[in-house]
């Protein structure tokens, strides 16, 4: 995944590009580039590493002047992160910035371009090969014949030298928006040109806009023109920086209490829902998501499943696209995605609806792919996440889940009114326990002292608990790349206890009061076995190495609480490692490939 954003009728276009390329490099940051049109010439930089070493060289080109452009930040699919792989990729008249995967990117080369000596090991390098081979003197015909021969997943920018005041955009699959505002601009999303425009249009899959530098004209890939109908924005909320802390990943942690709170209050109010989803009681229901908002689905089963009494099945997306799920109108199929763009959840999203089934979608940006593909969207509000490592998304997600089991039980009559209206109230009051369970950070910052230079460290749960140790692993592993797994704890013992021997650290959250003395049995036969124990738990009972205590919450609310203590860790372990903590390698906020 990268990020995208082209620009014309803007002076200074070479800054706003780079302005808008900071804000997007969450979406992938191993290489830079951008490409302008001055004098009826391109020209280009790209650079290996973080958009400030693309800046820093432009610094040193004063005449890097023009109206007209397009950059990219870099996520390396195909081709390691260097000069040559970086976006724009140019060839003869053209230059190209892509988001996406050409899967067909190897039978194009040898059909079309077998004479032509590419640049880099890139699939993009195809698409701008193509256009100029195919090139017939008409921008709009040679782009859409090369559309119509590109397989898999692209949003794209192009320049040409012979039409020097134009910008065109292709897309399809991954996210392309088109802004207009004193100038006209596209962007993979909403965040790179928000207080840029004033009128905001979503392109759709088979589109291709022709930017001039005062409006956006809309083609399908046959070239017919559409009309487009504007969508409605917010300004961008402002976003303050770090403030006082030292990564993103810290600030927003903190920032859990609120994301919860403003998330539950928008949809729950004195103990009434102010939601309205037109689903009839499911044969049973699907979650589908990836990494942590996967971990998250794991967490919402068990209240579904508690107040609903129907299954509930928790599938990973790029799983279940292939998997042929049993979904049909009466399987309602719920997707969660913190940025709305992940690849393999959209996918998932779209096989849900061609089988019939009504989509509810989780996500925290409003204006996203998959909000806008869903039947139903609930957004939380957590405000813009931008460590990589989500932690107040993940929280907001949860409560999200609770909302929507409680919802449905009482729509479809599953529970009686004395526990949905109990869980509400608890509901309401969750975040301040979300605030008490940041009270432990003095706790695990000695603790992270001690596990830093662990080269594994096991995860164990019962029940929730196994929902919490899977995000906790995570967490772990993204930003400390130390090697973590997650197990259910009963599972241990047939066959990964192998793995235990003296010094091995295991981390066991105790999540469901019914279930400790089965975990404190899974703690005593790894401790048996050298292991050293972390447990965290809000009660008094569990005996381990170190006990982290959190607040005691209604138990089905209690990753909510227990995960805080396993995002400190997270952060402080990695901190004293000396890691990227907001970005960390390899990785990217907002996945849209497969
Ligand atoms: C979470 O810390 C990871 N960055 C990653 O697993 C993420 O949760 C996953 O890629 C899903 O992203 P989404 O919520 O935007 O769909």
């Amino acid at each position: 995944m990268c990020g995208i954003i082209g620009c014309n009728g803007v002076e200074g276009a070479a800054s706003a590009i780079t302005q808008g390329l900071e804000r997007l490099e969450y979406r992938g940051y191993d290489s830079a580039g951008i490409a302008i049109i001055d004098n009826k010439k391109i020209r280009y930089e790209k650079k290996k590493g973080r958009i400030s070493v693309l800046i820093k060289a432009l610094k040193t080109q004063s005449d890097f002047v023009g109206s007209i452009g397009i950059g990219h930040t870099r996520w390396a699919t195909h081709g390691k992160p260097s000069d040559e792989n970086a976006h724009p990729h140019i060839s003869g008249k053209f230059a190209v910035v892509h988001n996406g995967i050409i899967e067909n990117y190897r039978q194009l080369k040898e059909k079309y371009l077998k004479l032509v000596s590419l640049k880099s090991d890139t699939d993009t390098e195809i698409i701008v090969q193509l256009l100029n081979r195919l090139y017939s003197g008409n921008c709009l015909e040679t782009l859409s014949n090369t559309a119509k021969l590109l397989e898999g997943s692209f949003a794209i920018a192009v320049l040409c030298e012979d039409e020097p005041d134009t910008l065109y955009c292709v897309r399809k699959s991954s996210p392309l928006l088109i802004g207009v505002g004193n100038g006209v601009y596209a962007a993979s999303d909403l965040s790179a040109i928000n207080d840029r425009i004033h009128t905001l249009y979503r392109m759709n899959d088979g589109e291709i806009a022709v930017i001039s530098k005062t409006e956006a004209e809309f083609y399908t890939f046959d070239k017919k023109k559409i009309v487009k109908n504007p969508e409605e924005f917010e300004k961008a909320e402002s976003n303050c920086g770090k403030e006082n802390y030292e990564h993103y990943m810290l600030k927003e942690i903190y920032e859990q209490p609120a994301a919860v709170q403003k998330t539950v209050d928008a949809y729950l109010e004195n103990n009434k829902f102010r939601l309205d989803f037109e689903l009839n009681k499911p044969e049973r229901i699907y979650i589908v998501a990836c990494g942590s908002a996967y971990h998250a689905g794991l967490a919402g089963k068990r209240i579904f499943e508690e107040l609903l009494k129907i299954p509930v099945i928790v599938q990973v997306a790029s799983e279940f696209r292939y998997s042929n799920p049993l979904i049909n109108e009466n399987t309602p199929t719920i997707i969660i995605s913190q940025s709305g763009e992940t690849a393999d959840s959209l996918a998932a999203l779209r096989e849900a609806k061609s089988r019939g089934a009504k989509t509810l979608s989780i996500v925290n940006v409003r204006h996203s792919s998959i909000a806008a593909e869903s039947d139903y969207v609930l957004l939380t509000r957590a405000g813009q996440e931008t460590a990589v490592a989500t932690t107040k998304a993940y929280s907001a997600q949860l409560a999200a889940l609770y909302m929507l089991g409680i919802y449905f039980a009482e729509k479809f009559g599953t529970a009686d009114s004395k526990t949905t209206e109990k869980l509400k109230s608890q509901l309401e009051t969750l975040h301040t326990a979300i605030l008490s369970a940041l009270d432990c950070e003095m706790q695990i910052k000695e603790l992270a002292q001690q596990l830093q230079s662990a080269e594994h460290i096991y995860f164990i749960g019962r029940g929730l608990g196994y929902a919490a140790a899977c995000e906790g692993s995570l967490k772990l592993k993204e930003i400390s790349y130390i090697h973590c797994e997650a197990y259910a704890a009963g599972e241990m013992k047939h066959g990964t206890i192998s793995l235990i021997e003296k010094g091995t650290n295991v981390i066991a959250a105790d999540t469901e009061p019914k279930l400790s003395p089965k975990l404190q049995s899974n703690i005593d036969e790894v401790v048996a076995r050298g292991a050293r124990v972390t447990a965290i738990t809000s009660q008094g009972k569990i005996k381990a190495d170190s006990v982290i205590k959190t607040p005691a919450v209604n138990e089905l609310f209690a990753v909510s609480t227990q995960i805080v203590p396993l995002q400190l860790l997270s952060y402080h372990i990695a901190r004293l490692r000396g890691c990227d903590i907001d970005k960390p390698r390899n990785l990217a906020k907002s996945v849209t490939v497969e």
